[in-house]
């Protein structure tokens, strides 16, 4: 199995005027080619920045400040270069050129929102040939298009409607057609964040379905980011849970949900409905996640954590091997 993507000790902080919130903290991961790793963890902890510090599009006023990811590209990106190992680039050190190179070839991010993504004056061809065409001068429109329709058509689109502004599709048509933008350069790896949040269940799971196909059929890698542990158990293969910008347990899904090892990742399955368990008490976790300007110290998840020891509120739980293959965060496993 090959590693496509491998992050070491990444920090991203935001300078705020009320201070520095530290939005991922010393985060180590891989993701193998051509799996799908879910990323999980309540509002504010760190998902979408982690998930944006990988295309290099961490939003104002955030940096990264430490770590690297190194991502296994598949074509040269300019005499600029610095190539590491086999096909290996540091994203956090390439310049903005470089970037810009990578960003929907190598890799995408698909938004939340689809209106505020797309633009309501070009029609869905208009963006499929802008896109098209700002990476690959030799293309011609006709070609472009035709890519676009092929795309449109995997996702249940006619490909006739390329030619129709965004007002003219509902929300979830819309969502499909950021995910056809996603894929319009042939992307390996595929970031969506949040892509079904605003859509109902119905659409949602259509939705959740196609991108399973397309995965197959583009020979993807993805990275889907939720807040729903539920999306989750149908889609990822492994699932990564964060809280308050650190990760806290990372395991392959079946796993996960079989046999959850950080209190966190139990507490939080507490809460996702099953409904072949009608009997299933639901439960929520009682406080809040801690105001990152102002974290407590040790363990991020101690102000909250049934098993609460001494040392939880004085160390930070190291990340290390659990019993069932995956890592996790917690003196619990480490003697503490
Ligand atoms: N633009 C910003 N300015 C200042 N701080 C920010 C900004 N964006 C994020 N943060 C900080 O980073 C933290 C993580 O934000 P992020 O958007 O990555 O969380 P998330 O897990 O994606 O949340 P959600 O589930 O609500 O999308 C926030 O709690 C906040 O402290
Ligand atoms: S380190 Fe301590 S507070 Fe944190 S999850 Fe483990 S037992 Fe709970
Ligand atoms: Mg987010």
């Amino acid at each position: 199995m090959v590693d496509i993507l491998k992050i070491n000790n990444l920090t991203v902080e935001y300078y705020t005027r009320r201070g520095t919130a530290r939005a991922v903290d010393r985060v180590f991961l891989n993701l193998e080619e051509n799996k799908t790793l879910g990323l999980a963890g309540e509002s504010g902890c760190g998902k979408s920045t982690l998930g944006r510090s990988i295309m290099r599009i961490v939003q104002y006023p955030g940096r990264i400040v430490e770590g690297e990811i190194l991502f296994n590209i598949k074509e040269d990106i300019g005499s600029n270069k610095r190539m590491i190992g086999r096909g290996e680039v540091n994203i956090v050190e390439l310049s903005e050129e470089q970037m810009r190179t990578l960003r929907g070839k190598e890799m995408a991010y698909i938004f939340q929102d689809p209106m505020t993504s797309l633009n309501p004056m070009l029609s869905i061809g208009q963006h499929f040939t802008q896109l098209i065409e700002a990476h690959d001068s030799n293309i011609e429109e006709e070609a472009a298009l035709e890519r676009g329709q092929e795309i449109l058509d995997s996702l249940g689109i006619l490909p006739e409607r390329i030619t129709d502004y965004p007002h003219q599709f509902s929300g979830g048509m819309r969502q499909r057609v950021m995910i056809g933008l996603g894929l319009a350069l042939r992307p390996k790896l595929l970031i969506s964040d949040e892509p079904t949040t605003s859509l109902d269940v119905v659409v949602e799971a259509q939705i959740l379905e196609e991108m399973a196909e397309l995965k197959e059929k583009f020979n993807l890698t993805m990275i889907l980011i939720t807040h729903n542990l539920g999306v989750l158990a149908q889609t990822a293969d492994n699932i990564a849970i964060m809280y308050a910008g650190r990760l806290m347990e990372v395991a392959a899904t079946d796993v996960l949900f079989g046999d959850p090892q950080h209190p966190y990742t139990q507490e939080l399955l507490k809460s996702v409905p099953d409904v072949s368990k009608p009997e299933k008490k639901l439960s929520w976790i009682p406080g809040a996640p801690p105001d990152l300007l102002d974290p407590p110290q040790g363990c991020m998840f101690h102000l909250r954590c049934p098993y609460v020891m001494e040392i939880c509120g004085e160390v930070v739980p190291p990340l290390t091997s659990s019993k069932t293959g995956g890592t996790v965060a917690c003196h619990l496993y480490t003697g503490g």
